[in-house]
């Protein structure tokens, strides 16, 4: 049985590729700084092996890749220190690869992050730039938003008695286990440099992603439009961290809010109209 490597295995990301993973035949090494307390599998325990890694502090790594065939590099510091998680942590876990034989890394990153000024984004990038540049055999795959992801931001206002979000923000956010189970098939495939991303069924602007969430919360509560300036605001409002033509992932953002909060949410883009402005 080969063994691959998951970073960030406790992640949204993370869970769902160990349990698939495990389902497809792997012996799964999984990464975390907090190895005593792992999360349940819904797999065969006994394939799972939870491992002590911190890319920050550069500690467990040598011994994390030592008896893997392949890498799924998911950790990631979005709201941390994503210089000494995402860059230096990047670079380490290639060096390490690299000594150790790893057969294929695989990246998961993000549509945009080339061109979207946002300080996050341009560390993405340099972790790509670095994968790419590594001698170890490499995929990159990048995919929008995840639908858990569009949830967290919406609950941060949800307390709010008026919503002040920048509407006019495209995104086409994709179920992260969908995702997950194309980053199976890309370990199946081997080693192809940069894949096609992956991109959820619609474009949507954030205004019609969060009438639908109030909907479906069965939530009364104004939404306005925040003027936000700059360059990562213009980026996002020209859908430059979307990919309508890969819209390959089939979970609606409507399914979504269905499966969490219970009823049958209406179609977001039918919400349009809804969002004040
Ligand atoms: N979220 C999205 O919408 C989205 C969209 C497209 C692509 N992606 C990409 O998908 C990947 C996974 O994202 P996610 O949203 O699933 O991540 P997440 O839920 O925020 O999880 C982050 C993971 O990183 C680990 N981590 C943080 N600091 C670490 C450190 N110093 N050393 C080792 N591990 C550390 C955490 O593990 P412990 O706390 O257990 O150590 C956790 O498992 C990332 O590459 C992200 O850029 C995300």
């Amino acid at each position: 049985m080969d063994s691959v490597l998951v970073t960030g295995a406790t992640g949204t990301l993370g869970g769902a590729l160990v349990d698939r993973l495990v389902e497809a035949g792997w012996r799964v090494l999984a990464g975390t700084r907090w190895p005593d307390d792992p999360p349940p599998t819904a797999g065969d325990a006994g394939t799972v092996e939870w491992i002590e890694l911190d890319l920050a502090e550069g500690r467990g790594i040598d011994r994390a890749v030592a008896d893997a065939e392949a890498v799924v590099h998911a950790a990631t510091a979005p709201q941390g220190d994503a210089e000494a998680v995402d860059v230096r942590g990047t670079e380490r876990l290639l060096d390490a690869a690299e000594g150790a034989g790893v057969e294929h890394l695989l990246y998961p990153s993000i549509v945009g992050v080339g061109e979207i000024p946002f300080s996050y984004y341009e560390r993405k990038r340099e972790a790509e730039r670095a994968v790419e540049a590594s001698p170890v055999p490499s995929t990159v795959l990048r995919a929008t938003q995840f639908h858990a992801f569009v949830d967290e931001i919406l609950a941060t206002v949800a307390r709010l008695p008026v919503w002040p979000l920048p509407t006019e923000f495209r995104a086409q956010p994709v179920d992260h286990r969908e995702v997950a189970d194309r980053i199976v098939d890309c370990l199946a495939d081997g080693p192809r440099g940069r894949a096609d991303p992956v991109g959820g069924p619609a474009v949507h602007t954030l205004g019609e992603l969060a009438s639908a969430y109030r909907e479906a919360r069965g939530l009364r509560r104004a939404i306005v439009r925040l003027p936000v300036p700059g360059g990562v605001a213009k980026g996002f409002r020209a859908g430059k961290a979307t990919c309508p033509d890969r819209a390959v992932g089939t979970a609606t953002w409507e399914s979504w809010l269905a499966e969490q909060y219970g009823g049958a949410a209406t179609s977001a883009a039918d919400r349009a109209g809804a969002t004040s402005r």
